[in-house]
């Protein structure tokens, strides 16, 4: 038989259950010494019901009041004196039952506590090699192929920390944290790691372009791509990625164009909605697609031409109605200006240019297949992780682009056949951004959260998972985080933020928030069913930093004299919407 992972003398013991209700127990601690090195968070292993079966508790909260007791005397034994005594106590959460022997298995480990721990149970602080044979049973009943490792233990750096990798991504996953505290490294790693597996499919909608290092230089595992800039537009390069106006849904396309409050919005609406679907048609027989012109709908993804568009909204616009005795008012004439106006000035501002102003491939019928693909599959010879730089992209639209990019793999994926899906994850970085809570969402956020929530409702089905990295988890859809299965909670230090994960976790759990606020750097709590107990894990950093762009401000204060010239060149950039070096 394999040696007991977890073996204790009876002089280990360091206190007896005193207490027990559902999930929690209260532990009287007989050796006060022990106490200063448990901290919370901390595994105590309570005898079971039988010699072979352990309770598996997670410290959570210390305390040590005084009580006046009868101490014997040290020089006369037979005499005792009534002194004030520390009588310490441990409040531990219960979240799981270990087994030397179960059957003909060894040592194994299951979630949940099958009895409750009986009263006078001894109890014992796991440590040293009972700790590290611990934490490795935890990894080692994964499959070596399941096995995401994530870091080391905090309790024991020479255990390592390892989550199961199918579990991690089925079910979505959410990486929280203030700023600065490690979430872009933890998604590097996430990437790293996925990277070494065969056929990884991840793609990562990256705000800052800050995970550019990971698809540069000879250690690159990462395919880049950005969302055209005005710079890009007259001549982009593989790397750049339209989302040509035909692909947004009506109700996405009017999002951005019709003001509600417009006495004229309806007939804006259902004109455009008329032209539009008239287009994709005159589109579908110029491509002699006659099948799909049976069922197509206005939403179908199908290009069209924006000037022919505008002209027929311009013509409902002028056009005179015939009355009896010669032209009346036509039943459109000058209500749709302003909508035409603001289409114009969409069409004519270079920042929306990715999306009105493709090149003349990207308007062909074609194309689509050929672009999704790259992103849903690999394109030939290129990798699996995927990273879609928006930085260009302006704020005002950034929720209808990541929603549409979302919704077309997503609708790309759910009309592939099962058999033939890969599995693909999205990964949101700042999520705050474009998944807003629903009732603070203006028109367009509520389009792009539309198509996420549905994602992370419907997703799994699919096979496609969410990865969710916030600074804000108070500002993120609750709708979305609370489909979230697992999460890595690195430090926070927003009492509001610190609500929303205390919300998202099991009730008996709640208490490990507490040490949110005092995580190190890259130190995270992770939790869910990737895990078998939620741990305080080191999470080991990335070979591929991302460009976090973290300044030495004191440092460089000391050093470094501001460039007048720099500061000149970005004005020009500022006013050409143009990076220097983009072309
Ligand atoms: N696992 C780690 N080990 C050591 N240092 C780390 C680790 N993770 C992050 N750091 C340090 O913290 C800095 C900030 O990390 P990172 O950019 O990942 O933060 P962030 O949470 O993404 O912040 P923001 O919300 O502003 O994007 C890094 O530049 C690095 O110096
Ligand atoms: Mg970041």
């Amino acid at each position: 038989m394999k040696e007991a992972a977890l073996q204790f003398d009876p002089q280990d013991s360091i206190g007896k259950i005193a207490a027990v209700d559902t999930s929690r127990a209260v532990i009287s601690i007989t050796r006060s010494n022990v106490l200063t090195r448990v901290g919370i968070g901390n595994l105590i292993a309570i005898r079971g019901t039988t010699e072979r079966e352990f309770l598996i508790a997670l410290t959570e909260r210390a305390t040590r009041s005084l009580k006046d007791d009868l101490v014997q005397s040290e020089i006369d034994p037979l005499e005792s004196n009534l002194e004030i005594v520390p009588s310490d106590s441990l409040r531990v959460v219960l979240v799981g039952t270990f087994r030397t022997v179960e059957g003909s298995k060894t040592n194994t480990f299951k979630r949940g506590a099958d009895n409750f721990p009986q009263i006078d149970r001894d109890c014992y602080f796991i440590e040293g090699g009972n700790l590290q044979r611990f934490m490795n049973l935890l990894g080692a009943s994964l499959p070596e192929a399941e096995r995401l490792v994530l870091g080391h233990f905090v309790v024991d750096r020479s255990a390592a920390a390892i989550a199961n990798g199918d579990k991690f991504f089925q079910r979505h996953a959410a990486i929280l944290g203030s700023t600065g505290s490690g979430k872009s490294w933890a998604v590097a790693l996430l990437l790293e790691r996925a990277a070494k597996l065969k056929h990884p499919n991840l793609v990562v909608f990256d705000m800052h372009g800050e995970y550019r290092p990971l698809s540069q230089g000879a250690e690159a595992f990462a395919e880049s791509y950005h969302v055209a800039g005005p710079g890009d537009i007259k001549s982009p390069s593989d790397a750049t990625l339209f989302l040509p106006y035909w692909l947004l849904n009506r109700e996405e396309m009017l999002s951005m164009l019709l003001d509600r409050s417009d006495a004229n919005a309806p007939n804006q609406a259902s004109r455009f909605h008329h032209h539009v679907k008239a287009l994709k048609e005159k589109s579908l027989v110029r491509e002699k697609q006659f099948g799909v012109m049976q069922t197509f709908t206005v939403d179908s993804p199908i290009p069209y031409s924006l000037s022919e568009l505008v002209l027929e909204l311009k013509a409902d616009n002028m056009r005179k109605g015939e009355g009896k005795t010669g032209p009346v008012k036509g039943e459109w004439e000058d209500k749709l200006t302003r909508f035409i106006s603001r289409l114009e000035t969409k069409i004519e501002d270079r920042r929306y240019g990715f999306m009105f102003q493709p090149p003349p491939i990207a308007q062909e019928y074609a194309w689509l297949a050929t672009q999704v693909s790259q992103l849903l599959g690999t394109k030939p010879g290129g990798k699996g992780v995927k990273i879609i730089d928006f930085s260009e992209v302006p704020s005002d639209v950034l929720p209808v682009v990541t929603g549409v990019l979302a919704r077309l793999l997503y609708d790309v994926q759910f009309w592939m056949s099962g058999s033939d899906r890969t599995p693909i994850t999205l990964v949101c970085d700042e999520a705050h951004l474009y998944l807003p809570v629903r009732d603070d969402a203006d028109a367009v956020q509520k389009q792009a959260l539309g198509s996420f929530e549905r994602i992370a409702k419907e997703g799994r089905k699919y096979g496609m998972s969410l990865v969710v990295v916030s600074q804000r988890p108070s500002d993120v859809s609750r709708t979305i985080l609370s489909q979230c299965n697992n999460f890595l909670a690195l430090r926070l230090t927003n009492d509001a933020d610190q609500a929303v994960i205390k919300r998202l976790m099991p009730d008996a759990l709640s208490g490990i928030t507490e040490i949110l606020p005092l995580l190190d750097v890259g130190e995270a709590i992770v939790l869910g069913d990737a895990v078998l107990i939620p741990s305080r894990i080191k999470l080991d950093p990335p070979t591929l930093k991302p460009d976090s762009a973290t300044r030495e401000f004191w440092t460089e204060w000391g050093t470094r004299e501001p460039n007048a010239q720099a500061i000149g060149n970005a004005v020009e950039s500022l006013r050409s919407q143009t990076r220097p070096g983009s072309t």
